[in-house]
């Protein structure tokens, strides 16, 4: 399934998020971006940036908290985006590398202005894709 990349409108694009990329050709189609500083804005989830700035982190479900594909890493910045749900929780924990800091990409939003590191793990690419119900 496929996400529109932003279908929403948000304000200006006032926080830089840098994304590492432990295996950036699968994600990038360039082996040596292993990071990508860009701009996102208050409003916006983690997945839409990404897809905006064409570092294709894997979203089977759409980006509707149905599947943990979209699994990454918030090494800085967890003040600022919003809380997880029950229903991430849930789903996270049964992502593979499940740590302390991993997140749903597509349902962690940003509330303020910070910068954010992200790291999006190799494996990325590699987990299952689920089917949809
Ligand atoms: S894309 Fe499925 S939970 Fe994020």
């Amino acid at each position: 399934m496929h996400m529109k990349a932003s279908d929403h409108d948000h304000g200006p694009k006032t926080v830089p998020i840098t994304f590492l990329l432990e295996d950036p050709e699968p994600l990038t189609g360039d082996a040596s971006k292993t990071e990508v500083t860009c701009m996102g804005a208050v409003g916006e989830n983690i997945l839409e940036i990404a897809l905006d700035n064409h570092i294709n982190i894997e979203h089977a479900c759409g980006g509707v908290c149905a599947c943990s594909t979209c699994h990454v890493f918030l090494e800085v910045g967890e003040e600022v985006c919003s809380e997880p749900e029950d229903d991430e929780l849930d789903r996270v924990e049964e992502a593979p590398g499940n740590q302390i800091n991993s997140r749903l990409s597509c349902q962690t939003v940003i509330e303020s202005e910070s910068p954010i590191t992200v790291k999006v793990p190799a494996w990325n690419r590699n987990a299952v894709k689920e089917v949809p119900h």
